[in-house]
C-alpha cells in the first residue's frame, strides 16, 4: 500500500497548526513567507484559519538536481518584495527533507534582522536530513518516500491533487 494523507486529514491538521499560530502570535501581525512553489496550497489553506492579522510575501528557491534528489546547492530565484527588519516572520514550506533549503532560507532571512523568525512545514521527513534542522510547527512526519500532491510536485506535475500520495501511486496514470 502506498503512503497517503487524505484531504480530510490534511484539513484537520492545517486547522490545528493555525490554532497554534493564533495562540502564539496573539497581539502580533506576523509576516508569512511562502516558499514557492510547493507551499502555495498549504499557505492558502493555512491563512484562512488564521485570526491574527497577517501579511504575506513569497520567495522562490531552487535546488539544482534531478527530479527527486536534491544536490544541496540552493539558489534564490525570487526574493521578498519588502524588507523584514523588525517583523515577526513565519516561513511556510511544504516539506522538510534534507534540511538544506530551510537552513539556507533561515540564514538568509536572519541576516535581515527580523524581530522573530519561525518555520512551519506541512511535512517532515526526518530520515532524509543532511543538516540538522527542526521546524517550529510540523504537520506530519512522513516516511522517506517521494510524495506528490497538495502543492508538492514531480517534474511540475501533481501539485493540484487535493491529497498527498506517493509518486509511484500516480505515475503513469495520466501519461
Ligand atoms: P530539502 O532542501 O532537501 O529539505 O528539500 C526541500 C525541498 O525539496 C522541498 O521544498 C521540495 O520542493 C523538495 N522535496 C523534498 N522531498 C520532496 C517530496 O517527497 N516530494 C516533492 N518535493 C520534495
Ligand atoms: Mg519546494
Amino acid at each position: 500500500m502506498a503512503f497517503r494523507i487524505s484531504e480530510e486529514e490534511i484539513r484537520k491538521r492545517v486547522q490545528e497548526i493555525a490554532e497554534e499560530i493564533n495562540r502564539d502570535y496573539e497581539g502580533k501581525r506576523p509576516l508569512l513567507v511562502g516558499v514557492l512553489k510547493g507551499a502555495f496550497v498549504f499557505l492558502a489553506d493555512l491563512v484562512r484559519y488564521l485570526r491574527v492579522p497577517v501579511k504575506i510575501d513569497f520567495l522562490a528557491v531552487s535546488s539544482y538536481g534531478k527530479h527527486t534528489e536534491s544536490t544541496g546547492e540552493v539558489r534564490l530565484i525570487k526574493d521578498l518584495d519588502h524588507p523584514i527588519e523588525g517583523e515577526d516572520v513565519i516561513v511556510v514550506e511544504d516539506i522538510l527533507d534534507t534540511g538544506l533549503t530551510l537552513s539556507y532560507i533561515v540564514r538568509l532571512l536572519q541576516d535581515r534582522k527580523p524581530a522573530s523568525l519561525k518555520t512551519v512545514v506541512l511535512l517532515d521527513k526526518p530520515a532524509k536530513r543532511k543538516v540538522p534542522f527542526k521546524a517550529d510547527y510540523v504537520g506530519f512526519e512522513v516516511p522517506p518516500v517521494f510524495l506528490v500532491g497538495y502543492g508538492l510536485d514531480a517534474y511540475e506535475m501533481y501539485r493540484n491533487l487535493p491529497y498527498i500520495t506517493e509518486l509511484k501511486a500516480v505515475e503513469g496514470e495520466d501519461g
